[in-house]
């Protein structure tokens, strides 16, 4: 039997697939610790979301941040079970044309930011023997995509890291389940160039539908990925 939800720690949680999430995993009982770098934002999830848990603004790149973080939501709200590492940004241009510290930048997003999170909370959940981390990856994890340089370094990078995480936590009870979507309809495309067909993306609802049914697996199984992609194939 499932044992009852913990803390869902959410990073990104202000808006798009992170708040999403954030008010699917409520929905499923879990108390929830929202991060990211403007409190407003988070607060209005926390709100549409149920009002179970706290906001910590913070930026996923700076560690110590997350460490004093992990140390608070342990306190304050209890033991985490389930990691979300949804804080991410795309920077889109041509690779001559971007500057060189937008890779820089992506990859500490979204590279190291989601590792900055697994390294604050995770030995807490090694220590309990239960949890599930759910990377937020992409169709940009595998697939390169013409302007999105940074960002398929930034995803692929990440798609290593928890490929060898989960063999180093294999049996320990600590899951992991990757989330790869494709176009998603968020906020995140306002700031990408060029015209998108909107109205075909993946709605974020999906993600928190998704997420919840990978927790619900028996724990015996992991859910080890969840491919979704708009119909239409890649916008
Ligand atoms: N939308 C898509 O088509 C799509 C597809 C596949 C994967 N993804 C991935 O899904 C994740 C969520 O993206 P989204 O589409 O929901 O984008 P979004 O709506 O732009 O949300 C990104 C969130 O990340 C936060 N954030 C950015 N930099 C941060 C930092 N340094 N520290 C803490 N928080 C930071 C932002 O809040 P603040 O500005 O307040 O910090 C924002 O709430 C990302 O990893 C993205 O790569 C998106």
């Amino acid at each position: 039997m499932n044992p009852s939800p913990g803390v869902a720690v959410i990073t990104g949680a202000g808006s798009g697939i992170g708040r999403e999430i954030a008010r699917s995993l409520a929905g499923r009982g879990h108390r929830l610790a929202l991060i990211g770098r403007r409190r407003e934002p988070l607060e209005a999830t926390l709100a549409a979301a149920g009002g179970r848990g706290a906001v910590f603004p913070a930026d996923v790149r700076e560690a110590a941040q997350l460490e004093r973080i992990a140390a608070e939501t342990e306190g304050a709200l209890g033991p985490a079970d389930v990691l979300v590492p949804a804080a991410g940004i795309a920077h889109v241009a041509p690779f001559l044309e971007q500057p060189a510290e937008d890779l820089r930048t992506s990859l500490e997003v979204n590279l190291v930011g989601a590792a900055n999170l697994f390294r604050a909370y995770l030995p807490a959940l090694l220590g309990r023997g239960i949890g599930t981390l759910l990377p937020i990856l992409s169709v940009a994890a595998r697939r390169g995509f013409s302007g999105w340089t940074s960002y398929c370094a930034s995803k692929w990078g990440l798609l290593g890291l928890v490929e060898a995480l989960r063999e180093e936590i294999r049996g320990t009870g600590v899951r992991i389940t990757l989330l790869t979507p494709g176009a998603t309809a968020s906020p995140l495309w306002d700031g990408v160039p060029g015209s998108w067909q909107r109205d075909a993306m993946i709605p974020v609802e999906e993600l928190g539908r998704a997420v919840v049914w990978a927790l619900e697996a028996d724990p015996r199984v992991e859910v080890e990925e969840i491919r979704l992609q708009p119909a239409k194939g890649n916008l």
